[in-house]
């Protein structure tokens, strides 16, 4: 399979920086609370988190469906915007476990750090880098998680590498992101609005569980398509995986 080098990390940052400058504003896909809610995240972190949080939640699915966190747990969401999904994992993890983010847009980090702050919570730590080279320690982290990131990287494969070097043995792999949507082949051809907005990197899902195998992981499901659409020819979709 071969991965087109499209498009430079600049297109990213400054779709991102938008973004966050301007959450309110129609980027063409659902965000916000109402996001939130139809990927059915739970009332408690509704209430718990603050509002103003919320209207960054961009997520194309729900990672915290897809497997246990406990209480002491090491997680890292890799490209995690404005830090929604850091805080619900902050309340999963508790007081004992850490949280840390990592993602490619300035902007977003002191969003994540900020937001982090305003839900009082403590144990969370978001670093601007990329995921296809993370700032984490090897084996040092249970659950990686994502949520619509890495269909935005070019090389996808690195990135699973990635996280297969950060995850401790035992470890799991839960995310969601867009995928190509198998029964609306309409080609999406790579140029840079198209790819920043989730639409040109997506691959389908059978190529992407190739590379999650590639890389080393096993157990590799996707577990659910979800409601979410970046274009006629993507859907988002959610996957687990394990580093046994
Ligand atoms: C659609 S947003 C999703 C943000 C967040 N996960 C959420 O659910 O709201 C995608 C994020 O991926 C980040 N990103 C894109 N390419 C990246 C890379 N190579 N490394 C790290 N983050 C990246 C972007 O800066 C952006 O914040």
């Amino acid at each position: 399979m071969s991965e087109t080098s499209c498009p430079n990390n600049n297109s990213i940052i400054e779709l991102y920086t938008d973004l966050a400058n301007n959450p309110e504003k129609d980027f063409g896909w659902d965000k916000g609370i109402k996001n939130a809610i139809n990927h059915r995240y739970k009332d408690a972190w509704l209430q718990t988190i603050p509002e103003q949080v919320w209207k960054y939640c961009a997520a194309v699915g729900n990672p915290f469906e897809l497997g246990t966190f406990n209480e002491g747990d090491s997680v890292l969401d890799i490209g995690c915007g404005a830090g929604v999904d850091l805080c619900i994992a902050s309340l999963l993890v508790g007081k004992t476990g850490k949280v840390f983010g990592v993602d490619l847009t300035p902007a977003m980090i002191e969003l994540a750090n900020d937001n982090a702050k305003v839900s009082g919570l403590s144990n969370v730590r978001a670093y601007e880098g990329s995921f296809e080279n993370l700032p984490i320690d090897d084996q040092s982290i249970n659950i990686v998680i994502s949520n619509g990131a890495i269909n935005l990287a070019t090389h996808k494969e690195q990135v699973f590498s990635e996280i297969f070097r950060v995850l401790s043995v035992g470890g799991a792999l839960y995310f969601s992101d867009m995928i190509k949507d198998e029964n609306n082949s309409a080609s999406s051809s790579c140029h840079g609005g198209s790819w920043t907005d989730c639409v040109a990197g997506t691959l389908r899902s059978d190529e992407l569980m190739q590379l999650m195998k590639n890389t080393g992981f096993s157990d590799i499901e996707r577990v659910s398509l979800t409601h979410y659409k970046t274009s006629d020819s993507t859907i988002g979709a959610t996957f687990k995986a394990f580093k046994n």
